[in-house]
């Protein structure tokens, strides 16, 4: 309904599939974003690092530890080094020999699917200029003014409005942790903040309540709250009014979704 959130255009609940369906397949890798794309999300969520030779690649962590049979920084190893490792053993053999998936790679692997991507700029801070490099990418596959077939979000503020600066035309969302936000919440200061750039407030859903939801569709923007793991915290979440959610599991969103 419309009637208690002034001129917000109430669209379609938004299923994002959180580094694709994550809780079906290895994250971050083609085959979560299949499932994302075979589960009929709306959007898949990836996070965006470099390589050492300059590639934007897939990678949560900021080492390669975790998601693959190889050891080191994302940072520190080149891109022939990455393609080299096994990101899907870890999570089942039935992914065994998964690749690291490059930007570039999946954005032409998902085009004209109708999937819609979130991407995240995972620690900007470690990679100078990514935003410019992020910017030129979507450009290049012109994905640079398609309506909100892409946006881009970061845990960095800074970040997220050097992004805005370079390419006004992409959404951007800004993420909101909850140690960081736990002791104050977020404050009207913070929403007239990010207001002055962001479409989207994202914050973990700990922080979430009806409250917050209104307090961000009075200041004209969406919300997209994570991660979403469970139905208790589906409904919830569905209950309090936010625009759609980010989730492992993208059949949570399924029953919002056809209301
Ligand atoms: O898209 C929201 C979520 O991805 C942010 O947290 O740690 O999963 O990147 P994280
Ligand atoms: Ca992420």
């Amino acid at each position: 309904s419309e009637s208690e959130s002034g001129n917000i255009q109430h669209s379609k609940f938004l299923n994002v599939a959180h580094r694709g369906a994550s809780g079906h397949a290895p994250e971050n890798t083609l085959a979560a974003f299949d499932k994302a794309v075979e589960m009929k999300a709306d959007y898949f969520e990836l996070d965006v690092q470099r390589s050492k030779d300059g590639h934007l690649v897939l990678m949560h962590d900021t080492t390669v530890d975790r998601t693959t049979d190889g050891t080191g920084a994302v940072k520190d190893l080149t891109l022939t080094e990455l393609k080299a490792l096994d990101a899907g053993s870890w999570f089942s053999d039935k992914y065994a020999g998964e690749k690291i998936p490059t930007l570039e790679e999946t954005l032409d692997r998902y085009r004209g699917t109708g999937i819609k991507i979130l991407i995240e700029l995972k620690s900007p801070s470690l990679y100078p200029g990514i935003e410019q490099q992020v910017a030129d990418m979507l450009a290049e596959k012109n994905l640079d003014n398609r309506g909100d077939k892409i946006i881009v979000q970061s845990f960095d503020h800074d970040s997220v409005q050097r992004f805005h600066r370079q390419m006004p035309s992409v959404p951007v969302g800004v993420l909101v942790s909850y140690t960081a936000y736990k002791e104050t919440g977020v404050t009207d200061d913070d929403l007239d903040s990010f207001a002055g750039y962001a479409d989207y407030v994202n914050p973990n859903k700990a922080l979430v309540d009806a409250e917050l939801v209104r307090r961000v569709h009075q200041h004209g923007m969406k919300i997209l709250p994570y991660t979403v793991r469970d139905r208790e915290a589906a409904d919830r979440l569905f209950e309090a009014g936010v625009d759609g959610f980010i989730t492992d599991y993208p059949e949570l969103g399924y029953t919002h979704h056809h209301k």
